[in-house]
């Protein structure tokens, strides 16, 4: 059946009563994270909704959280799962992102272009899928969702201030700024508004490293600006306390915007004030298992004392890298909680010996697991500084609880947000592209010591910035989340 037959035949102009929203995440961990909890505010609100996961990601939630029984309290939601393409034991790592994307587009396109135009998700409901919310990535979806008439919104759960270096990327290209060469990497750059007088060549997101401008995730990143702006809205996992400028700058290419974030605190607070979760309730979303023995551990530390030291669920390191940091945290003399996660040492066979010095440290002060539930641990009273690869939902998770960090990006936005945290919240310190362990030893030092006040104060102004945006009287983000499910609902009905 061709799309336009179907548009006519089966959506027609159909008046819609219950709003359906089918949700499509990117297969990893953070947007995967932020889309169920996007999932459950809108399923408390009754609007009926389908989440479409890969099997693997349906899998690994299904052995290590509680979402099936957290779910089942909405009747009127559903999970579906579809291939990624990639064999099981793959370890979709950033460093095999581009086979994750191959996979989007040669296997997971084609399912989900036949899911909406066959009926098939519409049929195993009480009303048909009558709006989309997908990731930013899936630049295919919003043609689609125009010849069947359905509405779409983005929703880019990667971080703005990254977002809007996308949308400036063929201006850098115009004016020669990318691609650039090595010894341009501290030169500052004039190609994204807004930014002129802090953002350097590192700054920008990893991608735009590659020289060839040809090269697929340069091609992928041109064809996702290009689509975002034709979407019904843009859903962006921050404030206008946060990102105000950036958002300014953002809304001069998609003037409907919904800042949402951040969303896991939104989430928190909306569920609270429902009376759907107790402050003791797990929301984890985590694709590994948590270990709880941490939260023992953490227990016993004194305030503020502690290093958590993650760097997330697609970032690898070298042996090398792997002793650089330990050494470093271990010289520094402080405590530490390392979230050291399966398959993030780089090259198949990670065995690797361990120094005397470093195993007897890490007994003495130290706790290393392989996962925790990290929005729990980064709001224990005992953590004091978070070392991390600064993914978007770790830096918000870091900022609603008023935490400093020290920032060691690895890829995509993370360069882009690990200079934000320095130069615009002033929250931390960027050691991008150094992993040396006498650098972080003095890092350490200096937020933790030297520095301290002034990273404690940065940091609790940041925090009741984020506090203000979730508040349910007059937060900006309650309210925006309240416009998006009135204008989901209009939309809907309108179609
Ligand atoms: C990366 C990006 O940097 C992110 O901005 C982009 O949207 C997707 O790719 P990731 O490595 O997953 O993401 O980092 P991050 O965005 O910080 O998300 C990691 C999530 O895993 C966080 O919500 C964090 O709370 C959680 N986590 C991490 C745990 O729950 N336990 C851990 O041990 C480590």
């Amino acid at each position: 059946m061709s799309l336009v037959g179907r548009t006519s035949s089966k959506m027609g102009k159909d008046k819609v009563k219950s709003p359906h929203v089918l949700l499509f995440p990117l297969p990893l961990q953070g947007p995967v994270n932020c889309m169920l909890k996007l999932a459950e505010l809108l399923a408390l609100n009754g609007l009926q909704c389908t989440f479409l996961n890969t099997d693997y990601i349906q899998n690994c939630l299904l052995k290590h959280t509680h979402v099936q029984s957290r779910f089942d309290n909405y009747p009127e939601f559903r999970f579906e799962a579809i291939p990624d393409g990639l064999p099981e034991d793959h370890p979709r790592t950033g460093d095999k992102f581009l086979d994750v994307a191959n996979g989007i587009q040669e296997v997971m396109k084609p399912i989900f272009v036949e899911m909406l135009t066959s009926g098939k998700l519409s049929s195993k409901s009480s009303s048909p899928v009558s709006f989309v919310i997908a990731d930013g990535f899936y630049s295919f979806a919003v043609d689609l969702a125009k010849e069947i008439g359905i509405p779409l919104m983005y929703f880019e759960t990667i971080s703005p201030c990254a977002l809007w270096t996308f949308f400036c990327l063929p201006r850098l290209i115009e004016l020669g700024e990318v691609p650039f060469k090595e010894e341009d990497y501290d030169r500052k750059v004039s190609g994204v508004p807004g930014t002129k007088n802090f953002l350097r060549g590192r700054d920008l997101p990893s991608f735009f490293r590659i020289s060839d401008l040809n090269h697929p995730i340069i091609q992928f990143i041109l064809k996702e600006i290009q689509e975002i702006p034709r979407s019904q809205g843009l859903l962006l996992n921050t404030s206008e306390n946060i990102d105000g400028p950036i958002i300014s700058q953002i809304s001069t290419l998609c003037p409907n915007i919904y800042n949402i974030g951040p969303l896991h605190s939104l989430h928190k607070s909306i569920l609270l004030s429902a009376q759907k979760a107790s402050s003791h309730t797990s929301s984890s979303n985590s694709l590994w298992e948590d270990d709880k023995s941490c939260m023992t551990w953490l227990d016993a530390q004194p305030q503020k004392s502690v290093i958590y030291v993650s760097i997330g669920s697609i970032a690898v390191m070298t042996v090398d890298q792997l002793m650089e940091l330990w050494h470093g945290i271990v010289n520094s003399g402080k405590r530490f909680l390392w979230a050291l996660r399966p398959g993030s040492i780089a090259g198949k066979d990670s065995k690797y010996a361990i120094p005397a010095e470093l195993s007897d440290a890490t007994k003495e002060r130290g706790c290393i697991v392989s996962w925790v539930f990290q929005e729990e641990v980064l709001a224990h009273p005992a953590i004091g500084l978070f070392l991390t690869h600064s993914g978007w939902n770790s830096t918000l998770e870091s900022l609603v609880e008023g935490v400093p960090m020290i920032c060691w990006p690895y890829i995509v936005d993370q360069q882009v947000i690990s200079r934000f945290v320095q130069e615009v919240w002033k929250v931390g310190i960027d050691m991008k592209d150094n992993c040396d362990r006498i650098l972080i030893e003095k890092t350490v030092r200096e937020i933790m010591e030297d520095r301290k006040d002034e990273f404690e104060k940065s940091s609790s102004v940041m925090a009741k910035l984020a506090g203000q945006s979730v508040a349910d009287q007059g937060g900006s983000s309650h309210h925006n989340f309240n416009r998006l499910l009135k204008d989901i609902r209009a939309m809907s009905v309108n179609t």
